[in-house]
């Protein structure tokens, strides 16, 4: 299958990154948000990311030249001459719905359509399309231009043809994919966010300062950032929604997550998009 043209939706940290990495790797994007706003902001963070990665030569390509061939629009309909389409809206099962259910309407039959859920079940998704067997997940971790992985998942009804499709798709864009199946989490967050949950009953519990759990987890472990830094990256709120997902998913206390995790949330603080998280970026 050919792929020229992707198209993107949702312009938040995941489909702007998606977006830029497309482009950077040669595709033409149509990136698709209900908010002018967002898609605004998405092209500053786009050119912002790109001007470092060109001036530390990572890319060689002129960052004008890349950006040029990124479209924007509020209209879902505009999505309709995609080769292949990538979902990446809010991680809530009822937007998902909506979003899946309209683009639907717009793709040509064959488009394959893959969703960077980071759990929601892949079959349950696909279930709400006309094409479950072209749908799939396709997961990118954040920062998407700097990190490598991307986890395939197929749904119960995924073929082999459109699995094939999007791992060749993934491997054009640079990635490495690997593949998970559909149980709730899929393998990255399965492991990853109990660490994070755990990390915050450790500071609820006093075991440790918040900076003090992430110095051991980085200096003892060799992880680039501590799990509570990296709670604020992902979104406090993204992190307790996979925790409910986990718990639910496989109805094992083991799952709970931490309370003051929910109070966080509650509080609005989600992390480094709020400003305030287990760290503090108002000054930022
Ligand atoms: N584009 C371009 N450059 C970027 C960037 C971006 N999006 N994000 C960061 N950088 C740059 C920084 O500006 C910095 O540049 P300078 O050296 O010129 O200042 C450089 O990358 C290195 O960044 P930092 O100095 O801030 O820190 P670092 O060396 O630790 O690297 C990191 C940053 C790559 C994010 C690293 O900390 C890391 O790998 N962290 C873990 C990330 C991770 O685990 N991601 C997965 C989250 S889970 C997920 O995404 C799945 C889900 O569903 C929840």
């Amino acid at each position: 299958m050919n792929i020229n043209k992707i198209g993107i939706i949702g312009a938040g940290a995941m489909g702007t990154g998606i977006a830029q990495v497309a482009a950077t790797s040669g595709f033409k994007v149509m990136l698709n948000d209900l908010e002018e706003e967002h898609l605004q902001r998405s092209l500053k963070i786009m050119d912002k990311s790109l001007s470092k990665l060109v001036e530390k030569g990572k890319i060689e390509e002129e960052k004008d030249s890349i950006l040029e061939r990124i479209r924007v629009t509020t209209c879902l309909a505009d999505l309709r001459e995609s080769d292949f389409v990538v979902e990446a809206v809010f991680e809530d099962l009822d937007v998902k719905t909506k979003v899946l259910t309209a683009v639907d309407d717009v793709l040509a039959p064959e488009v394959i359509v893959a969703s960077n859920t980071s759990s929601i079940s892949i079959t349950r998704l696909a279930a709400l399309t006309k094409h479950p067997e072209k749908f799939m997940g396709m997961h990118f971790m954040n920062p998407v231009p700097l990190m490598t992985l991307v986890e395939l998942i197929k749904g119960i009804a995924t073929t082999q043809e459109t699995f094939d499709v999007v791992k060749g798709l993934a491997e054009a864009l640079g990635k490495v994919p690997v593949e998970a199946n559909d149980y709730p989490g899929f393998i990255a967050n399965r492991i990853l966010i109990p660490m994070i949950n755990e990390a915050v009953y450790a500071l609820m519990e006093g075991v440790g300062t918040a900076e003090a759990i992430d110095q051991v987890m980085k200096l003892g472990m060799n992880h680039p950032m501590g799990p509570l830094a990296l709670a604020d990256l992902i979104g406090l709120d993204v992190c307790l929604d996979i925790m409910n997902v986990l718990y639910e998913g496989f109805k094992d206390s083991k799952y709970r997550p931490c309370p003051l995790l929910q109070k966080m949330v509650n509080a609005g603080y989600f992390g480094r998009k709020s400003g305030r998280g287990f760290y503090d970026y108002s000054k930022k």
